[in-house]
C-alpha cells in the first residue's frame, strides 16, 4: 500500500487588491510528498479532503490584513494554501477521539490531504442519512449562521415582516425558510430571474425581486413591503442597506451577517440614511457564526427533524475538481453560484 502521495494544493500568489481573480490563486503539487501517517505524539489528525466550502469571507482573507479584518480571522499567507471549512475522511490519527475512516468537518487547507489540529474539527455522525456535502453548509457553519443570526439576533415574532438580501444563497435560503417556519411574511432579493424563481417556488418566500433589474431599490421595497420591515437579514450592505433603512419599522432589527457588496471596493458606498437607526430606534448588530458555537447541538436538534421530514429545501451548487476551486470561489463574488457553493475534491 502507498505510504506517501503527491498533494495538490490551491495557493494564494499574493495579497489581492480589488475583487479577487482566478489568477490570484494557483494550483500546485507540493514539492514534498505527503506521508500518510501522523507523527506519534503529535496529537494531530491526517485527513483526505472530500468537499471544500466556498465562502465570501475567504475573499477578505486574500487581502492584506488590517486591524479590522484581523478582528474577524487571520489572513491567508501568500505562497501557502488557502483554507476553509471542509468535509474529510480520517486517514490516520494520533488523537484517541478520531480513528481511521471517521468522517469529520472543520477547517482544512485547500489541498487533497491535510494534517490538522483536532481542536478545530467535528466528527460526523454517518448514521444521519444526509449527503456529506451538507456539512459544508446547512449542517455546519452556514446553518449555524442562519439559525443564530435569525433566532438570536433578530428576535423574530410570528407575523413579523422579514426581508433577506442575497436571499437564495447559502445563508439566505435557510433564513427565509426559518422565517416562514416562524410564521413571518418573508421577502427576498437576488440577482437573477432563476434565483427569484427559486425564492418563490422552492424556498417559499412570499415575494421577491431581482435587485439588478430595479432602477430604484426604495420603490422595490415599498412595492413588496408597503407596511415596512420588522427584520432585515443583511447579507450585502451598501445601497441595499441604505434603501432598507428607509423602509424599516420603528423598533426594527437588523442582523448584519455580511456585506458582500463592500468587501472589495476601494471606496465603499457612503450611506445617506443612517439617522433612521435613531429615528426608528432600530437595533442593528453584526455577528460571526463562531460566536455561537455553543448553540451547535441545539441547532442540530432544531434543524435535523425538518431535513428528515423534507420541510426544508436546500440547494447546492457543486463543482468538481480542486483545479476548478479558484473559478468556483471567485464566481461566488460575482453571483455565479445558485445555492450553496461547494467544491468536490475527491
Ligand atoms: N457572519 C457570519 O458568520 C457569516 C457566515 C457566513 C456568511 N456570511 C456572509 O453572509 C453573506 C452571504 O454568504 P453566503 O455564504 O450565503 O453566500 P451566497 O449568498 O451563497 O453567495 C454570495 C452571493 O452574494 C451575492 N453578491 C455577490 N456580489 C454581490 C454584490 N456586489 N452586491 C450584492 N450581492 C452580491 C450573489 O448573489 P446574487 O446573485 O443574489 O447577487 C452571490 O451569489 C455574505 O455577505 C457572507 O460574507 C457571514
Amino acid at each position: 500500500m502507498e505510504t506517501t502521495v503527491k498533494n495538490k494544493q490551491v495557493i494564494l500568489r499574493n495579497y489581492v487588491k480589488g475583487i479577487p481573480k482566478e489568477s490570484d490563486l494557483m494550483i500546485i503539487t507540493a514539492s514534498d510528498p505527503v506521508e500518510l501517517k501522523v507523527k506519534p505524539g503529535s496529537a494531530a489528525v491526517m485527513v483526505r479532503n472530500l468537499y471544500l466550502s466556498c465562502d465570501p469571507y475567504m475573499g477578505i482573507l486574500m487581502r492584506e490584513p488590517t486591524p479590522s479584518t484581523l478582528a474577524l480571522l487571520d489572513a491567508f499567507i501568500p505562497g501557502k494554501p488557502i483554507a476553509g471549512i471542509g468535509v474529510s475522511q480520517v486517514i490516520d490519527s494520533d488523537d484517541p477521539s478520531f480513528t481511521k475512516g471517521d468522517m469529520i468537518w472543520g477547517i482544512v487547507n485547500w489541498e487533497e490531504f491535510s494534517t490538522i489540529n483536532p481542536a478545530a474539527i467535528f466528527k460526523i455522525d454517518v448514521n444521519i442519512n444526509v449527503p456529506l456535502s451538507y456539512y459544508t453548509g446547512i449542517l455546519g457553519m452556514i446553518g449555524l449562521t442562519a439559525y443564530a443570526g435569525f433566532f438570536e439576533i433578530c428576535s423574530p415574532k410570528k407575523g413579523d415582516t422579514v426581508f433577506v438580501s442575497a436571499a437564495s444563497g447559502a445563508v439566505g435560503q435557510l433564513v427565509g425558510q426559518f422565517a416562514k417556519l416562524m410564521g413571518c411574511y418573508v421577502v427576498g432579493s437576488a440577482g437573477s430571474k432563476q434565483k427569484v424563481d427559486l425564492l418563490l417556488n422552492k424556498f417559499g418566500y412570499d415575494d421577491a425581486f431581482n435587485y439588478k433589474e430595479e432602477p430604484d431599490l426604495d420603490s422595490a421595497l415599498k412595492r413588496c413591503v408597503p407596511k415596512g420591515i420588522d427584520i432585515y437579514f443583511e447579507n450585502v450592505g451598501g445601497k441595499m442597506l441604505d434603501a432598507v433603512l428607509l423602509n424599516m419599522k420603528t423598533y426594527g432589527r437588523i442582523a448584519v451577517c455580511g456585506m458582500i457588496s463592500q468587501y472589495h471596493l476601494e471606496t465603499r458606498d457612503r450611506l445617506q440614511n443612517l439617522p433612521d437607526i435613531i429615528f426608528k430606534k432600530i437595533r442593528m448588530q453584526g455577528f460571526a457564526s463562531y460566536d455561537f458555537i455553543d448553540r451547535f447541538p441545539k441547532f442540530l436538534e432544531f434543524v435535523l427533524p425538518y431535513i428528515k421530514e423534507e420541510k426544508l429545501a436546500y440547494v447546492e451548487d457543486i463543482v468538481e475538481g480542486l483545479e476548478n476551486g479558484p473559478a468556483a470561489l471567485v464566481g461566488l463574488l460575482h453571483g455565479k453560484n445558485v445555492g450553496k457553493q461547494v467544491l468536490k475534491v475527491a
